[in-house]
């Protein structure tokens, strides 16, 4: 197995004015986010987080309002400083790094999106965009190059001498996106960065997201509270509830297999025919099974339902870059859909 790009070990991070007073309350005596709240004024923020992200993969982090999201991944670029425990980039303990490799970890490592897209209302479209670039002293003509370059991968060529304000949510967003791809960083961080668009300018930059990854291939820490979200875009998704790590995996896996009531909770509301893929319930086939149709290894359950046109009795075959690897009868696909009783 590869080194994980970035990993976290035994992470614990507690607002207040001791939070080393408080350490031992939480390691030794188990006390509970609340308790600690309740009689000592201090914020159990993120409680013993363990987990890797690896290189190439988006990492989507989920959970609801105050459950420590924010906190997590601002620890990765130590915008955080934690109470306790380990923060590695490339194997590197950030926490070790003296202040000029941290401006590099800042400027060289990592970017972020953020969810009020954070453009600056007096410069152009341009301008944003090689921002990061100029903070390191890279001349204007190659960084309005680069600018260009990523303005028009993220559609918006034709806008660059254009100010934030004359543009609409969605676009100042792909604004924000082409900043961080200029920066061509390894990592990109993005807290909430969809979450203030409408519904389908949310749909549409979600896709240009995936788009955008098959190709560039970033270490991507995603952020958001929406389930359908994270079930689109995750390649490891961790659930966070009380700033404790309730579940991660695979996204499928965990919507097969949730580890507890909270998250059974959580995906009990989901369209499971549209996230859960053909893949995910296929099972080797035995000889001599009739095939009524074919589908492919990532189509969704949606796609097997439409196949099926409303025929209970058949098996459809689910093929993985066009060779057989297994079947779906309509009742394994039944059960699928309406797991828990
Ligand atoms: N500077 C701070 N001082 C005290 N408590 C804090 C501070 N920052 C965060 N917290 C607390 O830590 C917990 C986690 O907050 P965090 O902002 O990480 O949550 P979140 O999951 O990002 O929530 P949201 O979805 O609302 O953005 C909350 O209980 C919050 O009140
Ligand atoms: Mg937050």
């Amino acid at each position: 197995m590869n080194t994980p790009k970035i990993r976290i070990r035994n992470l614990y991070k507690i607002f207040g004015s001791h939070p080393q007073n408080m350490l031992p309350l939480v390691l030794n005596d188990g006390i509970s986010k609340a308790e600690l709240l309740e009689s000592h004024r201090h914020v159990l923020g993120l409680h013993d987080i363990n987990t890797e992200m690896q290189a190439g993969e988006i990492s989507v982090i989920m959970g609801l309002s105050g459950s420590g999201k924010s906190t997590l991944i601002r620890h990765l670029n130590r915008l955080i400083e934690p109470t306790a425990g380990e923060i590695l980039l490339d194997g590197r303990d950030v926490m070790a790094l003296p202040p000029e490799d941290l401006r590099d970890l800042r400027q060289r490592a990592m970017s972020m999106v953020f969810q009020k897209f954070a453009l600056l209302p007096h410069q152009t479209v341009l301008e944003n965009a090689a921002l990061a670039l100029k903070i390191r002293g890279v001349d204007q003509a190659t960084r309005e190059a680069e600018a260009m370059k990523w303005l028009a991968r993220v559609g918006l060529s034709g806008a660059e001498k254009q100010h934030p304000y004359q543009l609409s949510g969605g676009m100042q967003q792909r604004v924000g996106i082409a900043r961080a791809l200029t920066a061509d960083t390894d990592v990109l961080l993005m807290d909430e960065a969809f979450s203030a668009l409408d519904p389908l300018i949310r749909s549409d930059m979600q896709d240009l997201l995936l788009e955008l990854q098959r190709e560039l291939r970033k270490t991507i820490i995603f952020i958001t509270h929406d389930l359908d979200e994270a079930l689109k875009i995750a390649d490891h998704l961790v659930i966070l509830k009380d700033g404790a790590i309730v579940q991660q995996g695979n996204p499928q896996h965990i919507l097969m297999n949730p580890a507890d009531p909270y998250i059974e909770e959580f995906v009990g509301d989901i369209n499971r025919a549209r996230v859960l893929r053909a893949g995910t319930i296929a099972r080797a086939a035995e000889p001599s099974m009739e095939i009524a149709g074919s589908v492919d290894w990532s189509d969704t359950l949606e796609a097997v339902i439409a196949l099926a046109a409303g025929r209970t009795d058949i098996t459809v075959q689910v093929a993985r870059q066009g060779k057989p690897e297994g079947i779906i009868e309509m009742r394994d696909l039944l059960a699928a859909l309406v797991p828990y009783k």
